[in-house]
């Protein structure tokens, strides 16, 4: 179940507010921001804000730059990226902006919801998904009816907040603005709550004029058979480690990730590491932990391969190494072949001793390139 990928944007104060409580929009941006932010929005499929933003931004969120208009419908793309909003009460305002600039629209809302919003004749498609709306299958929507493969999301802060928390924001860009609000009633960007643990990834900044741009990636593993955003990274770097290993005609090419539930990378091991040609990459993944270290019980262990359940070359196959190591938690991305041995199964085995597996077969690709030249 893919969803596209969540890209939140967002610009506050030196004092984490994310507007102040006059009418006005503030504009915490500095002009060739406001550009990158155009740039951004017309590399993307579609664009969301919450109910809350058009009623106090009145925004037409649009793609402003002719010439990256002209870009996207050469490339066969639509002239602006689906706008999309998000309410649970249907209570929009028929007037705004937003519906009558642009190109599609949708609004994501309620059973509720959209009998308000089709009665006030909104001017968008109308998409109830339940007494309440659940982000997952909201993206799911997207994705799967819409062929949305990058959201970007432009708040406010009552829809960062919820996709951050539950673990569905790929990448947060955000802008610090010198300057300050002061104003307690004022929105801020993240509300108060359950976060992930430990600390995300910088994965980039840049100055813009008297802003600072900030990239950054979620860490913390998603919990029980959920995927979450930070595990799709995490996978990704399994698959980049199964490159890097040795050749070999007779074994797998695989790259493991043990991973801490606060997101901290705990070791990471790929086949035949070190000259070791026997070495699979979870046992040399776990094999620099200290086989005591309390947070293996909470971690996630990412192999782009699923654990073996049957070997020969040693006695210990890597999914009872997992088992023994206390581990609860594998994400992977490609279920074992019968290239060496019949029906291996090692995410069975795991899971009928109460792992949780998850397999995220978008990443099968990937996992399979360096294994490309073996038989089946
Ligand atoms: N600086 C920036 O980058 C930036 C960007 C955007 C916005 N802003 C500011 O942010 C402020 C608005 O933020 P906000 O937090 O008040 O509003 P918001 O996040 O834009 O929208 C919140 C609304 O979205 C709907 N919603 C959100 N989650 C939902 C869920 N799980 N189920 C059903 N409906 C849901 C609800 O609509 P209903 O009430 O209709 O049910 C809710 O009231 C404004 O002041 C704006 O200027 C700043």
């Amino acid at each position: 179940m893919p969803y596209p990928y969540v890209l939140l944007s967002a610009a506050v104060s030196l004092d984490g507010y994310l507007d102040d409580t006059t009418p006005e929009r503030l504009l915490l941006s500095s002009p060739a921001d406001f550009d990158r932010v155009d740039e951004v929005r017309a590399s993307v499929d579609a664009i969301l804000i919450g109910a809350g933003t058009i009623r106090a931004d009145n925004p037409r969120l649009l793609v402003n730059s002719p010439d990256r208009r002209a870009a996207r419908v050469a490339a066969g793309r639509p002239e602006y990226p689906l706008k999309v909003t998000v309410s649970g009460s249907g209570d929009l305002d028929p007037e705004a902006r937003f519906w009558h600039s642009g190109g599609e629209k949708v609004v994501y809302t309620t059973e509720v919801g959209a009998a308000r919003a089709r009665a006030l004749g909104i001017a968008a498609d109308v998409v109830p998904l339940g007494a309440e709306l659940d982000w997952r299958r909201l993206l799911t929507h997207l994705h799967d009816e819409r062929g949305v493969r990058r959201l970007m999301v432009e708040g406010g802060g009552t829809i960062h907040t919820q996709l951050l928390r539950q673990g569905l924001a790929d990448e947060l860009q955000l802008v610090l603005a010198p300057l300050f609000v002061g104003d307690p009633d004022a929105p801020r960007l993240f509300g108060p709550g359950a976060y992930q643990g430990g600390r995300l990834r910088l994965t980039g900044t840049r100055r813009i004029e008297d802003v600072v741009l900030m990239h950054y990636e979620p860490t913390a593993p998603g919990t029980g058979t959920l995927p979450a955003a930070a595990d799709r990274h995490w996978l990704a770097l399994a698959c980049e480690l199964a490159a890097q290993c040795p050749p070999s005609d007779t074994a797998f090419s695989v790259g493991a990730v043990v991973v801490a539930a606060d997101g901290t990378e705990l070791a990471r091991g790929h086949s035949r590491e070190a000259g070791d040609p026997q070495v699979h990459a979870e046992e040399a993944a776990l094999a620099k932990l200290d086989p005591a270290d309390p947070r293996l019980a909470g971690a996630t262990v990412y192999s782009s391969l699923e654990p073996c359940a049957v070997r020969s070359s040693r006695p210990t196959p890597c999914a009872r190494l997992i088992l023994d190591a206390g581990v609860r938690r594998v994400v992977t991305a490609w279920r074992e072949p019968d290239t060496f041995v019949t029906a291996a199964d090692g995410s069975g085995l795991l899971a009928a001793r109460g792992v949780d597996v998850v397999v995220l077969p978008e990443y099968a690709e990937r996992a399979q390139e360096p294994n490309r030249h073996l038989p089946g």
